[in-house]
């Protein structure tokens, strides 16, 4: 048996973070339109002059934000996370204070109103991702991530950063982040993203806490939104973030900093990119979506699972394929996710556990042949099923050995993983 790791206690509501494990991840923003990747102003060091051309022609006609949230919904997803503006510096909303937002593109609207209602209306929390990093606004001062870094030389960008002014960026931030935070109701999360402090190269330094006025903006947030949970993407020191956010990698323990257990949430995608990408291939099976779901639990964490929406405002057939594998899964399994996190008994090969309370679930990998067994566990169960059909799973127990062996259907159930429902004494 491990001992099963004890964060220590954070700011905000971690109560129903802990027990929901599942939420949707969206970007999207005018980067849907080259849709080849959410970084591509940066990737292909587009000017303003060319991007901004993706403001008159952003036009999601078919945006039903109902729809996107029948479907997280329907996923077992029970938070949403969306980007109320990304690195490109584009608002969804309808922001007082810039105009490089969705009211001044055909879409003619806020976007991000909409949107909370519909998640709300199916039951989810809402939480919104914001880009501290802004290439748009004039007095961003360039850096390495910067699209315009690569046309010019060191002399030229540090003449640059000469007119462009960090306290006028920091005061738009931070009046974005109060306005996001006052106009839409019980935010239950902040995701920002995030801070860069190695210098590049040349010397040039990135940006950290003193650039975004972390530790201020994190008072305003708490201030107005006291139950938020905040992550920790704003160079704070430790006792600061909520949640940590390991991203595009499965722990295959629960996630420490500096050594200590922390709560966490990995983010993933269903192929290789965040925002809409027409082209990229590498979408993940069945098998590998269902998998990560509970391999995240069982090492006690949350999977936020991203949706990249087209540019016209809808989820292409491949996301929709793949919440339709998480929904299917999930009606039958979800209370191996639910409340569940990971377990002190040690899991087979190609198993993972999950547990809540006297509940133990198996969930199995690899199929065996007639049997699994589980050491140190001859006396622990008392009733054993296969959880998405409630049949009943014999099992033997072995004193001596202190073996407990299931005895296991030979064809393997028609579920992408299958999972066992422990009963425990
Ligand atoms: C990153 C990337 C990005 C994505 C995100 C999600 O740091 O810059 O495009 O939004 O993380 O975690």
């Amino acid at each position: 048996m491990t001992a099963i790791p004890t964060p220590a206690p954070v700011q905000g509501d971690i109560n129903w973070f802990v027990h929901d494990r599942f939420g949707m991840f969206i970007h999207w923003g005018l980067y849907a339109l080259p849709a080849r990747h959410e970084w591509v102003k940066n990737r292909e060091a587009i000017l303003d002059e060319k991007y901004d051309k993706y403001l008159r022609y952003f036009d999601p006609d078919l945006y039903d934000p109902r729809e996107w949230a029948r479907l997280a919904r329907q996923a077992g997803m029970k938070y949403v996370v969306v980007t109320t503006k990304h690195h490109e510096g584009f608002c969804l909303w309808d922001s007082q204070f810039t105009d490089y937002k969705a009211t001044n593109t055909p879409a003619g609207r806020d976007l991000i109103q909409p949107l909370v209602e519909a998640f709300r209306a199916e039951g989810l929390k809402v939480g919104f991702y914001h880009s501290v990093i802004d290439w748009h606004h004039p007095h961003f001062p360039l850096d390495r991530l910067h699209p315009l870094y690569k046309h010019l030389t060191t002399a030229e960008v540090l003449e640059a950063n000469k007119k462009r002014h960090i306290e006028v960026y920091r005061e738009y931030l931070h009046s974005q982040v109060r306005e996001l935070l006052t106009n839409y109701g019980e935010i239950a999360y902040l995701f920002f993203d995030f801070s860069y402090p190695q210098p590049d190269a040349a010397g040039l330094p990135g940006k950290t806490r003193e650039d975004w006025g972390s530790e201020d903006l994190v008072r305003m947030v708490r201030s107005l939104q006291p139950k938020i949970l905040i992550n920790d993407r704003l160079n704070l020191p430790l006792d600061q973030p909520d949640i940590h956010t390991p991203e595009q990698t499965q722990p295959r323990a629960w996630v420490e900093k500096e050594g200590k257990p922390v709560f966490w949430e990995t983010c993933q995608t269903f192929s290789g990119a965040w925002g809409y990408h027409r082209d990229e291939t590498t979408w993940k099976s069945p098998e590998q979506l269902i998998r990560m779901l509970v391999n995240t639990v069982s090492c006690g964490g949350n999977l936020l699972m991203n949706v990249g929406p087209t540019a016209r405002g809808a989820f292409d057939k491949r996301a929709q394929q793949a919440l339709n594998v998480y929904a299917e899964w999930m009606a039958v399994n979800s209370r191996s996710i639910y409340g569940c996190t990971m377990s002190p008994f040690q899991a087979p090969a190609d198993c993972r556990f999950t547990q809540n309370g006297k509940r133990l679930y198996l969930h199995v990998f690899a199929w065996p042949f007639r049997h699994l067994h589980l050491d140190d566990m001859a006396d622990k169960v008392d009733y054993a099923q296969l959880l998405h059909d409630g049949s009943e799973i014999a099992f033997t127990a072995n004193s001596e050995t202190n073996c407990l062996t299931l005895q296991t259907p030979i064809i393997k159930p028609d579920v992408t993983v299958p999972v066992f429902e422990l009963f425990l004494k």
